[in-house]
């Protein structure tokens, strides 16, 4: 495997470009053998979530791991009903505390619901305080994420979002790098969606560069300049998906993957009041 790259933030953090997932990896002892994993594959990034329910698994890994905390790169995130100003509060010290960490290298508001405001300013706090090295939001549509940017005082490091050969984000991502906050590509293979991995064009790239299509995906991805999160329980996989730093994609690969594009979530519409309703009204249990 080759090294994985870092990506400097907006306050000169560096960032791995390549990030392990445990989302839906619910069971506690699955969750931390496919963290442990993950770190002796050679990830140093992992992505987790209040939501997820499995942060004291990733914490029991890390632990078990023995790696230098320096050396990793931890994410979690806030989930809708500790999005205010005590409720951050709360929901940062929950965290920290299954995680078995002092410090957390970047913390994000799940949703762009709720106090969102209220949650950022005391973030922010933290952030002075070092307790959080870098700050960032998930699932904000360009439109919130602009809004948001001008209307505090630190601008999000970095944006959580559905990234995917069929939600390419064309419009998000240059508005991103105007605010030189890094996107970060959640469901890169849409969990398989749309029969991702039998797509005639992904297929097609694949052979011509003798990659595998996870690879491609991830890539095209990389090359698009987001961080990439893949989520595998499997250590081939793994594997797999860090060996994406050693070739690339040229110019009529990307034509042919931006092709792709359906400029549509795999999954669901942030503008479904439905979904804001559940989101709203779901209640975590620690
Ligand atoms: N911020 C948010 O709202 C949000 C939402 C969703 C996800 N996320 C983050 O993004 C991460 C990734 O997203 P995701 O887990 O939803 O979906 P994903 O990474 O697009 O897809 C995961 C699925 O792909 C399979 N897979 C992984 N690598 C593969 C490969 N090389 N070849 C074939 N199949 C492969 C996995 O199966 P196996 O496990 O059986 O290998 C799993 O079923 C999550 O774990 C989470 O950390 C964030």
């Amino acid at each position: 495997m080759s090294k994985i790259p870092t990506v400097a933030l907006s306050n000169g953090v560096l960032m791995p470009a390549a990030v392990f997932g445990v989302y839906q990896i619910r069971d506690p002892k699955e969750c931390q053998k496919a963290v442990e994993s993950a770190l002796a594959a050679g990830y140093r990034a992992i992505d987790t979530a209040a939501s997820y329910g499995n942060e004291r698994a990733v914490g029991e890994a890390i632990k078990a791991s023995g790696i230098d905390r320096r050396e990793l790169f931890i994410t979690t995130k806030l989930w809708v009903e500790d999005a205010s100003e005590e409720g951050a509060k709360r929901a940062i010290a929950r965290s920290l505390e299954l995680l078995g960490l002092d410090y957390l290298d970047l913390f994000l508001i799940h949703q762009p619901v709720g106090d969102v405001y209220g949650a950022w300013r005391t973030m922010q706090g933290f952030y002075q305080e070092a307790v959080l090295r870098a700050i960032g939001v998930s699932n904000f549509a360009a439109d919130r994420f602009v809004d948001f940017a001008h209307h505090n005082a630190v601008v999000p490091h970095v944006n959580q979002i559905e990234i995917n050969p069929f939600c390419q984000q064309k419009e998000a991502l240059p508005i991103l790098k105007q605010f030189g906050t890094v996107p970060e590509a959640w469901a890169p293979f849409a969990e398989g969606r749309n029969n991702l991995f039998a797509n005639p064009t992904l297929v097609s790239v694949a052979r011509r560069v003798g990659r595998t299509v996870g690879q491609v995906v991830l890539r095209y991805i990389h090359q698009l300049g987001a961080v990439v999160i893949a989520k595998t329980v499997r250590p081939e996989r793994m594997a797999e998906n860090l060996g994406i730093f050693d070739f690339e994609l040229d110019a009529e690969d990307m034509k042919q993957i931006a092709a792709l594009d359906l400029n549509t979530s795999q999954f669901f519409s942030h503008r479904d009041p439905k979904i804001i309703e559940w989101m709203c009204t779901r209640h975590i249990e620690h």
